[in-house]
């Protein structure tokens, strides 16, 4: 693997970010004013202004360069023609063969898998019909009314933000709940107010080993068995998983289970039999369209030119501030409510994808990688950390995502909204300088001293770099194209970096040590050895246990 430093594109893009790292963006716009056209670009229903970012012609074709010679195209079509390019797991990556059309030939060691993927698709359909329509009944003939998915990481994030950014297509007689952490307070929570009678439990575990789950699922079993009896299970409990036997062993028919295939990432799940909880909540038309959008953004992503395609512009810019002017967060910025999950959703699509420092030849890397994605609905985030984004030492490039229509907001609110949307973009872009402080302050009275005092504090420098994306409509196919940006995204950046987007090593140290140290919590002497600070935590939680 030739090292990613080496490449004369990289150092030409470095060269680049320092040049520009100082831009007047104000007057770059003023001195070319076709900047603001050039720098946009509207596919999948989408709108993408990439012109308020540190970036010229120059830099872009340097970034472009990185792309071609870092193999993007050849990776491209390695993953979507389903070559194994999880190495350390020796898997596909293939939830774009998810949402592939009924005809479409994709193939994993020969075997074309979408005729499997639509099997699972139609029995989800047949199944989501009858739970939506009444005709599925409980164990005392009643209709259900609540439906609980119990999982956790991509086994609940995609689910849960999308039935919250759909919430205007969801059945309004069903109400869905989602149980992910192993904390009881939630399970608790959901639990009061249920009927057992017309609750329906999915188990959502890819491996079906995963602890929290795991031991939700045992006490909402229990739950439902303490009220209806062991026969109910098959009426109430349904599972989504790759691994038949432990559904089995769990005590639930594999009759009543969902299946999916090791080549779909946990994070990358939602199009699968993970994303039952969407499709019985906003019904199998939507759910379709939802997966319309999304193949619209992978035919985009596969045969848009580079200097077209929206998830390489995204990635390349995104590496243009992690690698050259040192930034190590990404902000995501959704100005729609019902994307108020959206940040958290990404945060493991990117964090557990991209938050790697060994390549994939083994070998480590000397250049940042995944950067840390935070976030929050923009104008909470405007009343709150703003504030370090137009005048603090950290460079935050950001994310502005709105949809322009808005049918459930009235109008007055929706203005209000998208003038606040589109006014932070201009603010962090164009500042203010010390001249216009100075009028600004003389023009409310202020003079000498007083003026003087104020002036540094109420300068903006400006030149912060945003994305400004605006969705056509927040429907279930805007919805998909935008998840599969952001997916196409993360899969491009793992490339140029030259790491493995796919695995996710990092989670299990935690997850090994925590099962020795139930153990020690369990037992009133540990049983392993801990370094001193974690042994007097564990004697303070089990003396505290105790009392
Ligand atoms: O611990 C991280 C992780 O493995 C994620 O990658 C995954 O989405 C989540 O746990 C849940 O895993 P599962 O679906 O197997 O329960």
């Amino acid at each position: 693997m030739t090292a990613l430093t080496a490449l004369p594109a990289w150092q030409d893009t470095l060269k680049h970010a320092q040049r520009l790292q100082s831009i007047d963006l104000r007057a770059a716009f003023v001195s070319d004013p076709a900047r603001a056209q050039r720098f946009r670009l509207k596919a999948c229903g989408m709108l993408l202004d990439y012109s308020k970012n540190r970036i010229d012609d120059a830099a872009l074709a340097s970034l472009f360069d990185l792309a071609r010679a870092t193999g993007v195209e050849t990776r491209r079509a390695a993953l979507l023609g389903g070559e194994r390019i999880n190495t350390t797991e020796n898997r596909a990556v293939l939830h774009t063969a998810l949402r592939a059309p009924r005809d479409a030939d994709i193939r994993v060691d020969g075997q074309n898998v979408v005729p499997e993927v639509h099997a699972v698709l139609d029995r989800m359909n047949a199944f989501a019909e009858r739970v939506r329509s009444g005709e599925w009944l409980g164990h005392d003939g009643r209709a259900i009314t609540d439906i609980v998915n119990i999982g956790i990481g991509g086994s609940d994030l995609g689910p849960v933000m999308a039935c919250q950014a759909l919430k205007d297509y969801g059945t309004p007689h069903i109400d869905l709940h989602f149980v992910s952490t192993v904390d009881g307070w939630q399970l608790a929570d959901v639990l009061e107010g249920l009927d057992p009678a017309t609750t329906l439990f999915i188990v959502a575990s890819k491996t079906f080993t995963t602890q929290e789950t795991l031991t939700n699922a045992k006490a909402a079993r229990a739950w439902l068995v303490a009220a209806a009896g062991e026969a109910a299970v098959a009426k109430h409990f349904v599972a989504v998983s790759t691994n038949g036997p432990a559904v089995s062993a769990f005590g639930i028919d594999t009759a009543n289970m969902f299946g999916f295939w090791d080549w779909v990432g946990g994070r990358y799940s939602l199009w699968s039999a993970i994303g039952l909880p969407i499709l019985l909540y906003i019904g199998p038309d939507n759910f379709r369209a939802l997966q319309a959008g999304a193949r619209a953004m992978d035919e985009h992503f596969a045969n848009a030119p580079l200097e077209q395609n929206l998830p390489v512009i995204l990635a390349l810019l995104g590496i243009f501030y992690i690698n050259g002017m040192g930034a190590s967060t990404q902000l995501i910025s959704p100005y729609n409510q019902p994307l108020h999950r959206l940040p958290a959703y990404l945060q493991q699509l990117d964090m557990e994808s991209n938050g790697k420092s060994v390549r994939l030849d083994g070998e480590t890397v000397n250049y940042h990688t995944g950067p840390v994605i935070w976030g929050e609905p923009g104008i909470n985030g405007q009343h709150a950390y703003y504030q370090l984004l137009h005048q603090g030492t950290e460079l935050v490039p950001i994310d502005f995502i709105a949809a322009v229509a808005n049918p459930k907001s009235p109008r007055e609110h929706h203005l209000i909204m998208l003038a606040n949307f589109l006014a932070q973009t201009e603010a962090l872009m164009r500042g203010k300088n010390e001249t216009e402080v100075r009028a600004e302050l003389s023009a409310a009275g202020l003079s000498g001293d007083a003026l003087e005092k104020l002036v540094p504090h109420k300068i903006f420098d400006g030149n912060r770099p945003t994305n400004t994306l605006l969705l056509d409509q927040l429907d279930p196919a805007g919805l998909g194209s935008l998840i599969a940006l952001y997916e196409h995204k993360v899969f491009v950046q793992g490339v140029v970096w030259g790491i493995n987007s796919y695995d996710q090593w990092g989670v299990e140290l935690g997850k090994q040590l925590a099962k020795t140290i139930e153990a020690d919590l369990r037992s009133p002497h540990s049983l392993t050895a801990h370094d001193a600070s974690t042994q007097g935590l564990i004697d303070y939680v089990r003396k505290a246990l105790k009392a």
